[in-house]
């Protein structure tokens, strides 16, 4: 719990989550420059929207890997031991890992997320589509040690990492998830991951700042998030979401600009905002084939085979743990 948490939690009766929620935007809305963590986008709200970004026009990354692992479906099958566990860190909505089950034959499937609710519906639905497969699902923080399910301790591991979650994290970040990904599946281990790359700048422009506005509403979902969870007072329309690429650093940002000198009032703390000041809400890195092979191998990774699609918009690896 950080020093903004621990102090709330006295003044006001909030469970640990929202203790968490309150403590990190107390704390991140009083840096310079001020800054949200993406982690915070996905309530129920938040969840649908992405889903809905998922199909739209401008954004390629979804179903381009779903061509992909569809492509190479039987290149896949082919590298995946017999009996494995495919081991999902932040399993989703998305069809993706369905996908996967059907090409190959595993034996269990471990699909792992915070929230107990959605990993428990996600493993009815695949429950009777797969009825042979052991179904595991762990609650937990994917972005941390856990245990996995004794069920499959002796099986052979497959971790399965898709949608370029990967670029949301910091380089720092992405390469302790790596290595912690490779103490949780062990020596021998594989992963397969999703990875969006670099590419022309219109069209990760274009993605990210979709016609229909469908991002826009993502992004400022937070602030509605914040006012209603934590009795925040956030003027929707005193902000506009924009997304920029940053070319020296790899990164999509997303911001959230200030029309106007205004102040918010969050659990007894006022931020000041001038007219143009950004709220920095998101990264989404893009990586060259070479930057993320370097990356995997700092993590005790070797990338055994990467498949992209015909215009090399997206890339997906097999790893091998060292
Ligand atoms: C979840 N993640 C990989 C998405 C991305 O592309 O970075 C989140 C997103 N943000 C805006 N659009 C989609």
């Amino acid at each position: 719990m950080n020093v903004h948490a621990a102090a709330l939690a006295k003044a006001y009766p909030f469970d640990e989550a929202t203790s968490a929620f309150a403590g990190d935007v107390i704390g991140d809305l009083a840096r310079h420059p001020k800054r949200l963590s993406p982690k915070y986008f996905y309530d129920a709200t938040g969840s649908e929207l992405f889903e809905q970004i998922t199909v739209l026009p401008e954004y390629y990354p979804t179903r381009t890997e779903l061509g992909i692992l569809r492509d190479r479906g039987d290149e896949i099958a082919a590298i995946i031991p017999g009996g494995a566990a495919l081991v999902e860190f932040g399993a989703g909505a998305t069809p993706t890992a369905r996908l996967l089950l059907e090409h190959c034959e595993f034996a269990a499937y471990v699909p792992v997320a915070i929230s107990g609710d959605f990993l428990k519906a996600q493993a009815d639905g695949l429950r009777k589509d797969f009825p042979d497969l052991g179904i595991y699902p762990v609650a937990a923080d994917f972005t941390t040690p856990f245990a996995l399910p004794e069920a499959v301790a002796t099986m052979p591991k497959v971790g399965f990492f898709p949608g370029s979650t990967l670029g949301n994290f910091e380089p720092s970040e992405a390469l302790a998830f790596l290595r912690s990904a490779r103490q949780i599946l062990g020596h021998g281990a594989q992963m397969i991951i999703g990875v969006d790359l670099e590419k022309d700048e219109r069209v990760l422009y274009d993605a990210y700042n979709d016609a229909a506005g469908v991002t826009a509403r993502f992004n400022l979902n937070v602030l509605v998030r914040i006012n209603r969870e934590l009795g925040g007072n956030f003027d929707l329309s005193g902000f506009t979401h924009r997304s920029i690429y940053n070319r020296d650093r790899h990164r999509i940002e997303m911001h959230l600009i200030s029309r106007k000198a205004q102040t918010v009032r969050i659990l007894g703390n006022t931020f000041a905002f001038r007219p143009g000041e950004s709220i920095h809400t998101e990264n989404s890195y893009k990586y060259s084939l070479p930057r993320f092979t370097a990356l995997a191998r700092s993590a005790g990774w070797t990338v055994r085979e990467s498949w992209t699609d015909a215009n090399t918009m997206f890339s997906v690896h097999a790893l091998v743990a060292d």
